[in-house]
């Protein structure tokens, strides 16, 4: 290379005036002020202006001439200080610049589809298309660096606790529970196909049978499911199992782990112990099982006040056994007709919900807006229920139980992000435990694991597994962060005997148990220690640490919302030969 660098664009001070350098870099803009050429050379470091003068060298000068955003280039000159009118305190390296004495052209560059800078207006697809130029953008530089440095953090806090880093196989046994797998045919096994991970789980309760003790990986792991902004097809788990532990030994485990991990990259002191809450409680108050805590508008069942109503909505569905629910919204009791519509609207079509009702808590009127049918009384008994002050707005479903609390829980959110409820600024994480072991599919006329098959049922609800299946709470817990699922993981079953139950449970016969995951079953017969442990999503990690939008912002090439990869276009088609040799024939597409 021509001019080898002596520093990065991040690094030249005040303190560097009159040193020779030679810097290498992109040209990210570049302006001509009376035959003076300036740039903005950029590297991952940061950027320097360079200065081209017609007197320092008319060549150099000459050449500059040419330069357009994105060329690579090089060049030799000497730092200065600049006048302090021309310091630029937006700049780490904005009290210098380098006069240029040689320059030299390394690779020309077209016109970029979009400009290089971090309040690109391009669209999703194109900036996935062009990924390399996407990545030149400061702002996603950033956030690999800081990923980088999260892998850096998680690998010494898990070796400092004598963990062990095991890879597991990427080629792994189907066995469908959950999503979908990716399928990997197999040449030399014709009509034979390996399944991508969903998750090592199997694999790391094998190594807990195989006395591994402490396990840890940083992993992919493949679903083939509906994508959303923060979900992928492939993405990344730093994945976690404990013997002989509880559920308090993981807890505490992950609490060091988030601390640490939030402390190094944001320099943030999160709180622990982290805050618990029962599935049920978090169900029943805030209709979701991943609450954001981040504010309030906590449920109220008013069903007790209002089925005594006369009007037929209220007390038709609490006598079907349904609920009339709803949440304060504080301060917003001033909002108007054409807004209270716009949300009716939002509820009726975002979320289902047969209608909104609503009660405006004011100082000179309290109006329900569905006062013509209900009482005063009755309207007065559920503001003082609700703890509504003055001023405050309240929000009101009815139907049956699941659907008015699911509703909700989407309303909630709505207007907690519309009224500014939020705090951006805080971290709220919290366990949410005492899941269900299974629920049940009315479609599919079956129970499904609510975690996966190997979590474990709390102790004193064994004995229900083949009476009362759905009042059985698991061993099963979240990690919460904003409303958003980090984590997920449980204490395990490591007994034989429960394990065959819980397949049974699921319509899993013993021959299917065997086929599938007779591997396991095998294991526990030698000696299985109690053991347990837990799945952090690293992508959503880094996507709620440095509050990007989607988990596409911090994943390098992630898949777009159809599951393909724009930059290197796949999946695609694969020729005929490679078919014949996999034995593979395709069947014409149905549409
Ligand atoms: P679970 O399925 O809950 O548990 O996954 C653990 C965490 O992985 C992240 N995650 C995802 N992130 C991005 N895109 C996806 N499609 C996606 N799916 C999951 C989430 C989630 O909380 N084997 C168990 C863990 C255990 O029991 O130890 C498991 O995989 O952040």
């Amino acid at each position: 290379m021509a001019l080898q660098r002596t520093h990065t664009c991040g690094e030249l001070r005040k303190s560097d005036t009159g040193k020779d350098v030679v810097l290498n870099g992109w040209v990210d803009t570049r302006r001509d002020l009376g035959g003076v050429i300036f740039i903005d050379l950029r590297d991952r470091y940061g950027k320097t202006q360079i200065v081209f003068s017609p007197q320092d060298n008319p060549q150099a000068h000459a050449l500059a001439d040419q330069l357009r955003s994105e060329f690579v280039i090089g060049i030799k000159g000497v730092v200065e200080e600049r006048d302090s009118v021309n310091i630029n305190p937006n700049m780490p390296t904005g009290e210098v610049d380098i006069r240029c004495s040689e320059l030299v052209i390394y690779s020309k560059a077209e016109t970029t589809p979009f400009e290089i800078k971090d309040d690109t207006k391009a669209n999703d697809d194109i900036r996935l298309k062009y990924r390399y130029l996407d990545l030149r953008r400061p702002s996603m530089q950033d956030k690999l660096m800081m990923r980088s440095k999260a892998y850096q953090v998680i690998r010494t806090f898990f070796n400092e606790n004598e963990f062990c880093e095991v890879e597991t196989p990427v080629l792994m046994k189907s066995t469908p529970e959950g999503a979908r797998d990716y399928l990997v045919p197999s040449r030399v096994n014709p009509g034979k196909f390996f399944a991508l991970p969903q998750s090592p789980q199997t694999y790391k309760q094998i190594l807990m049978v195989s006395g591994m003790d402490r396990y840890f990986q940083i992993v992919k792991c493949f679903r083939d499911e509906d994508l959303r902004a923060d979900r992928q097809p492939e993405f990344t788990q730093v994945d976690v199992e404990m013997s002989f532990v509880n559920e308090e030994d993981i807890y505490a485990l992950m609490e060091g782990l988030v601390k640490k991990t939030w402390k190094e990259l944001v320099g943030a002191d999160v709180q622990t112990p982290f805050p618990r809450m029962t599935y049920d409680h978090a169900m029943n108050t805030y209709g979701s099982d991943k609450p954001d805590t981040r504010f309030g508008c906590e449920f109220v069942d008013f069903s007790d006040i209002v089925g005594k109503s006369e009007f037929r909505v209220f007390s038709k569905t609490v006598a079907d056994g349904g609920i009339v629910a709803g949440f304060v919204v504080p301060g917003q009791g001033v909002l108007g007709r054409g807004v209270m519509d716009r949300l009716t609207d939002r509820a009726k079509t975002e979320l289902g919900a047969g209608g909104l009702i609503y009660i405006k808590n004011n100082k000179d009127e309290v109006y329900s807006s569905v006062g013509k049918f209900v009482s005063e009384d009755i309207t007065k008994e559920m503001v003082a229920k609700s703890g509504a002050n003055e001023g405050d707005l309240l929000l009101i479903l009815a139907g049956n139980r699941a659907d008015v609390l699911n509703q909700l829980g989407g309303l909630r959110l709505i207007v907690g992000h519309e009224y500014n409820l939020i705090d951006y600024n805080k971290y709220n994480f919290l366990w949410v435990t005492d899941f269900p072991l299974v629920e049940y599919s009315a479609e599919d006329g079956r129970y499904y694991a609510m975690h996966h098959p190997f979590t474990s049922p709390k102790e004193e609800d064994i004995d229900k597994m083949e009476t009362d299946p759905l009042s059985i709470r698991a061993r099963a817990y979240d990690l919460v962060l904003n409303g958003s699922e980090l984590g997920g993981g449980s204490i395990r079953i490591h007994n034989r005997d429960v394990q065959s139950k819980m397949f049974r449970l699921l319509g899993i016969g013993e021959e299917e148990a065997q086929e599938k995951f007779g591997f396991l079953l095998g294991a526990f017969k030698y000696g299985a220690p109690p053991h347990g442990g837990i799945a952090l999503g690293l992508d959503r990690l880094m996507m709620l640490i440095t509050g990007a939008k989607s988990l596409r912002e911090v994943i390098a090439f992630p898949k777009n919302q159809k599951a393909q990869s724009l930059m290197d276009n796949c999946p695609d088609v694969v020729e005929t030969k490679q078919l014949d040799e996999l034995h593979i024939q395709l069947k014409p597409m149905v549409k």
